[in-house]
């Protein structure tokens, strides 16, 4: 008989990693899949399941405008266990460290359920950043029985804590998976601004900011350097997709809005982000996806955070921590902007973060922790990162 997986998941970022997972898993004649969302996102996610044509079995369809932590929490859990009643799954799949998952994980711990946590073990060690993702991915590692770690350093940290390396394998990141999917050299844009740009003879920056923690004050910052740098420099072509989030727009949309240079334009469907991640000069984010996407397209990356939990791109040089300041991110994004010896410093394409066989390697990882399969898969170790 099959074993049974269920897939759960609510939010753009995680159905971006898991679709490539979901497909091998459909594909598989060990391992049947079922999906089930909670929707914490709702425009956002559906552009996914669209574009990687994934129909969940379940919907809980649980955003809502402005709710709390609390409410997310609280639906989730609710719902997943009825869904775990109703399927009574062998594992549960999650992924990250959303509030979904933290509660995905939670309500398979409670009916006993074991559970996989994919893009397991990323840490920053500092409870309050990212808030409150931090906590979300110690919580869902500490329910989780099976760690699917995308780098070396991610399982370190897991073995730090005391898990079992037995339990740990090393996959790569599915973000890889689907990033070599999406970007193709000849893409034709279907948002038609974005066919409109001219990537040859203007810099083309792709900002996106998001984060809880950088609403208020931090996101201000952000939003006064990026008319700070369009004012200055008139060769420069500023697009932001900004995240449906109404605390993010009602401070993104008043500073921002009535630049001839600056794009402010809705979230992206995924293929044409990282097709334009793949024209733009560099990136001003705080998003965790896009540090891990962006290095491997050889796109400087200035992350508008104080710490991170993926050092793997810093430390190949590709991603800068430049914090919320203004005039450490007027400074960096200058520097990448007027002078061509630092660009191409940071410009290198390196790959810390997979192969594209991520999703290949954890489909592997639970054939062989179920018995299916005797030999252990070999840990993804592309360099020394
Ligand atoms: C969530 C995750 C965060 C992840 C981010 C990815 C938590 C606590 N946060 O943050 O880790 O980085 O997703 O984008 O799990 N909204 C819409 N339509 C959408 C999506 C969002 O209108 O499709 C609006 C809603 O009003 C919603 C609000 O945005 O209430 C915030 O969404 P929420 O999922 O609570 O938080 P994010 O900041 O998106
Ligand atoms: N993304 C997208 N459209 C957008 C902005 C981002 O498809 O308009 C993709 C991006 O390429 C990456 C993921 O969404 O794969 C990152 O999601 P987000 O920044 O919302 O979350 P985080 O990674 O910070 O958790």
């Amino acid at each position: 008989m099959k074993l049974k997986a269920l897939a759960v998941f609510g939010t753009r970022p995680e159905a971006i990693k898991m679709a490539p997972l979901i497909k091998i898993l459909n594909k598989s004649k060990e391992i049947g899949c079922k999906v089930a969302v909670t929707a914490q996102h709702r425009e956002m996610l559906d552009q996914v399941l669209s574009l990687f044509n994934i129909k969940p079995e379940y919907d809980l369809n649980i955003m809502e405008e402005k709710q709390t932590l609390s409410d997310i929490t609280i639906k989730a859990l609710k719902g997943i266990e009825k869904v775990i009643i109703q399927e009574n799954p062998d594992i549960i799949l999650v992924h990250g460290d959303t509030t979904t998952t933290f509660a995905a994980a939670l309500a398979s711990f409670y009916r006993g359920k074991r559970v996989g946590h994919v893009e397991a073990g990323l840490r920053t060690d500092n409870k309050w950043f990212p808030f409150p993702e931090e906590i979300n991915r110690k919580l869902a590692g500490s329910l989780a029985d099976i760690h699917f770690a995308p780098t070396k350093k991610a399982k370190q940290n897991l073995l730090r804590e005391g898990v079992s390396p037995d339990t740990i394998f090393i996959t790569g990141n599915t973000v890889i998976d689907a990033l070599k999917v999406t970007v193709k050299k000849d893409y034709t844009f279907s948002t038609a601004l974005l066919n409109d740009i001219d990537y040859i003879n203007k810099k083309v920056i792709l900002v996106t900011a998001h984060r809880r923690e950088n609403i208020g004050q931090p996101l201000k910052n952000i939003c006064k350097t990026i008319k700070r740098l369009a004012e200055e420099f008139t060769n420069l072509e500023i697009i932001y997709p900004v995240h449906y989030n109404p605390s993010v727009r009602s401070i993104v949309f008043p500073i921002l809005n009535g630049n001839d240079r600056i794009h402010l334009i809705d979230p992206l469907d995924t293929r044409d982000m990282h097709n334009l991640m793949n024209r733009s000069h560099f990136l001003l984010t705080d998003s965790g996806g896009l540090q891990e996407e962006a290095p491997a397209l050889g796109k400087p990356v200035l992350v508008l955070r104080d710490v991170t939990e993926r050092p793997e791109g810093v430390e190949a040089g590709t991603v800068r921590i430049v914090g919320t300041s203004q005039d450490i991110i007027y400074r960096e994004a200058k520097k990448l902007i007027v002078n061509d010896r630092e660009y191409n410093k940071m410009a290198e394409a390196v790959n810390p973060y997979g192969d594209g066989y991520a999703s290949e390697r954890i489909y592997k990882s639970l054939l062989y922790y179920y018995g299916i399969i005797k030999e252990r898969p070999v840990d993804y170790l592309p360099y020394t990162v």
